[in-house]
């Protein structure tokens, strides 16, 4: 496996750890390169680290030396995971809020792979609702987070707050790289974000849909190695890295984008297309004239899902659609897995109470032809990871092979 992690090592008596966690790592063929907080150098040396790792060890923001050599956003991004271990209180509740105030900050905030976290700290730092926030957080952002672990710690406390074992740290760095490319050689395409069905040129009919929830899945699907095009209607949602983003507007232009993007092996629908769009879209803006209001005559759009569904050559392998419901969530949605000929169905409760619709939380039910999941409620981001690990459960193993 030739990869490579970038270390970050905070001040934590776990830090003692570290060489321990970078010779495991080695033994796998990954390589190492750490940054070195100042409060981490009170626990473990740079020689020390550098040893072990074979590589120059980062300390200081502002050190010319390091500059010249390799930059801090260059450093951020040299590697293909970032890991902070061990993640302290107050690094997670700095990353939580975007602080930028030292190396290690800075490589987080500049960073564009994916970071994994093994907290290590008090168990009642561990507990306080102030760092459960921050990991929520972090969690929602997608940052993957290993342990802490239950037992005595260097304080003389006993519970929750021991930083896992190097082992067990390595042996997730080694899952993490091993899902990672598990749809490699896969093609995904995603749907995401409302439609806008122009009624004149200044005025169109739209839906609440952030876009959040397609992006995350098209994120995932990218983080693990499928080729990822996401069909977007108008979003500010950023474009997930990795994965390459065309803007739509309409529901005719998300098709023809769809159909462009085939042959796909996974398409997943998650835009919430406007059924209707208005017969014939006036050239110029419509005017009141002091007359009555106008009826706006509505025709039916194309149905993407149902027409990446059907039956043909380029039929992706496996087609997922949402369903959007208030009531009877599972019933409905069953019957449209079934109207629309795709595999998969999340249906989720989109009900106002809910606040799913704008929200950062999902509750979803994933439908197959012989069986119903309930998920527990999650971040949208939990959902995506969620379903792009049973995406990659479906493609198998063959293709990491050498990964
Ligand atoms: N969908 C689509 N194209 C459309 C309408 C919907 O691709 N023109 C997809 C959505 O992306 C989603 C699924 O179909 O994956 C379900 O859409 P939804 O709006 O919930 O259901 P409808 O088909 O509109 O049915 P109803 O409004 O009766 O619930």
């Amino acid at each position: 496996m030739s990869k490579s992690v970038l270390l970050i090592v905070s001040g934590g008596i776990a830090a003692v750890k570290c060489p321990d966690l970078i010779r495991r790592l080695g033994e796998k063929g990954i390589r190492t390169r750490c940054i070195l907080t100042r409060g981490g150098r009170e626990f473990v040396t740079p020689l020390s680290l550098a040893a072990l790792s074979g590589e120059k060890v980062y300390e200081d923001l502002f050190s010319l030396s390091d500059e010249s050599e390799m930059g801090h956003i260059e450093l951020s991004r040299s590697a293909d995971l970032v890991v902070v271990a061990p993640a302290t209180a107050n690094i997670l509740a700095r990353m939580a809020s975007g602080l930028a105030d030292d190396l290690a900050t800075t490589a987080l905030l500049a960073t564009d792979k994916p970071v994994m976290v093994a907290p290590a700290m008090n168990v009642m730092m561990w507990r306080h609702p102030a760092t459960q926030n921050n990991l929520q957080i972090l969690k929602d952002r997608g940052v993957m987070i290993i342990g802490p672990e239950e037992g005595d710690m260097a304080c003389g406390e006993f519970g929750f707050g021991r930083m896992s074992e190097p082992m067990d740290i390595a042996g997730a760095i080694e899952g993490f790289f091993r899902l990672e490319g598990h749809l490699k050689g896969r093609r995904a395409l995603v749907t995401s974000g409302p439609t806008h069905e122009a009624i004149d040129p200044v005025r169109y009919i739209a839906n609440r849909s952030s876009g959040k929830q397609g992006h995350a899945i098209a994120g995932a699907l990218a983080r693990l190695g499928a080729e990822t095009t996401l069909v977007s209607g108008p979003s500010i949602e950023p474009a997930p890295t990795g994965v390459t983003l065309v803007r739509v507007e309409s529901a005719h232009d998300m098709l023809a984008a769809c159909e462009k993007a085939l042959p796909a092996d996974i398409a997943v629908c998650a835009a919430a297309v406007s059924d209707w769009r208005v017969a014939s879209e006036a050239v110029s803006k419509l005017k009141k004239n002091g007359s009555a209001p106008q009826p706006l005559e509505l025709v039916l759009n194309p149905d993407i899902l149902a027409t990446l569904s059907q039956p043909g050559n380029q039929r992706p392998a496996l087609v997922i659609g949402f369903a959007a419901e208030t009531d009877d969530v599972i019933a409905y949605a069953t019957k449209k897995r079934t109207s629309k000929g795709c595999d998969w169905i999340i249906a989720n409760d989109v009900s106002p109470q809910t606040g799913t619709f704008g929200g950062s939380d999902n509750t979803v039910h994933l439908i197959t032809a012989d069986r119903v999941e309930n998920w527990p409620k999650m971040s949208k981001n939990a959902v995506a990871e969620k379903l792009a690990l049973r995406i990659a459960d479906v493609f198998g193993q063959s293709d990491t092979d050498g990964n």
